[in-house]
């Protein structure tokens, strides 16, 4: 099956990101056609730093490589490489309706956080639509706070295939439950941009601080702990299996559980998970030539795909004047 799933490059990447995508991402390569890529000009939406931008890209492309994605068995690219992408935006363009991303919550909520309020950043499901139809995806892995752009998407597929004839794949969305939604330290939603992530790779130091001030509630020693919407919870079950979770539920269910001692433990659990691949995300950020050439390879990849879509498209809305 082809499985493609994108990230925005315009901060460091969180325990969200891993869990509702990474993880799964590079769990998938073995057994399907693998494209994954780092989408900059997404990222342009928000980000008005170039060099915190090139830093950020280069930054994502070691965290991915250093966690398992492994480029001989995926397609790894920086999106903004294969500009293709930009042409299908404009002929997706004609075919969406402005009601339709009128009603995009992530516009909304990006607004009203203070993200300009951009043509770019209006039309940024358009853009997101193109990355998906332009490689055939047939199955997307995201966190539930992209759902509403992949029904955007498949929206824009189907009327597009009605006005212009098959042309594109009809994407699904790929969401685990379970991992929808990691919080952060403050129980919203772990986001970049938040202030509230709990980074993959970072020091040990930042880490503690990060772990420490976890919120937690007021709940007396002596009682048992809520489970749902603890943060402490969630944030220590992604560590854990089926059997691991159900002993940790007992464990806050019964009295005498302090939240300090459960801190000191996450923080080890976190740091220990990623010790595998720190050495790994050292030798890359210091071996720029090797990672610059990966991601162009990939890009080539990326290309002869998307080159095959886009010329489908470009013929069937009748650009082809010459036939
Ligand atoms: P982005 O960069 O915000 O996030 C990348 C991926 O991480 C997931 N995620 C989370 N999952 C669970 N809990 C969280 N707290 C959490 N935070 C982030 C996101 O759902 C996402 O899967 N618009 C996309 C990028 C994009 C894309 C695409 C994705 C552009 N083109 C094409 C798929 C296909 C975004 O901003 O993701």
């Amino acid at each position: 099956m082809r499985i493609l799933s994108g990230i925005q490059p315009s901060g460091s990447l969180h325990l969200g990101n891993y869990f509702g995508m990474m993880k799964r991402m590079v769990d998938y390569q073995e057994n399907n056609e693998l494209f994954c890529f780092l989408v900059n000009y997404h990222a342009l939406t928000s980000v008005f730093d170039a060099p915190f931008l090139r830093r950020q890209t280069y930054e994502a492309a070691c965290d991915f490589l250093a966690l398992g994605l492994d480029p001989a068995k995926s397609v790894f690219w920086v999106q903004a490489d294969v500009p293709e992408v930009t042409e299908l935006t404009w002929l997706l363009s004609n075919v969406t309706g402005v009601g339709l991303l009128e009603r995009n919550h992530s516009y909304k909520d990006k607004t009203a956080k203070g993200i300009p309020a951009s043509q770019g950043l209006f039309s940024y499901p358009v853009l997101m639509a193109a990355d998906i139809l332009l490689y055939g995806a047939e199955k997307v892995p995201v966190g539930k706070d992209q759902k509403q752009h992949l029904e955007i998407t498949r929206d824009i597929a189907i009327r597009f295939n009605n006005t212009y004839g098959d042309t594109f794949v009809i994407p699904e969305p790929d969401i685990e439950d379970e991992l929808a939604v990691v919080p952060g330290i403050d129980g919203q939603k772990m986001s970049k941009s938040y202030g509230n992530a709990i980074e993959i790779f970072t020091d040990e130091k930042s880490l503690k601080k990060k772990v420490m001030s976890i919120k937690t509630d007021s709940t007396p020693v002596d009682q048992p702990k809520p489970i749902e919407g603890n943060p402490l919870y969630e944030i220590y079950a992604l560590f854990l299996d089926d059997r691991g979770k159900k002993e940790l539920k007992e464990r806050f269910l019964t009295p005498g559980l302090k939240y300090g001692d459960v801190k000191k433990e996450i923080l080890g659990v976190i740091w220990d998970y990623f010790e595998p691949y720190r050495n790994e995300r050292k030798k890359l950020a210091e071996d720029r030539q090797f990672v610059v050439d990966t991601m162009r390879e990939g890009a080539r990849k990326a290309r002869q795909v998307a080159t095959v879509y886009l010329e489908k498209a470009r013929r069937n809305v009748g650009l082809d004047y010459w036939n």
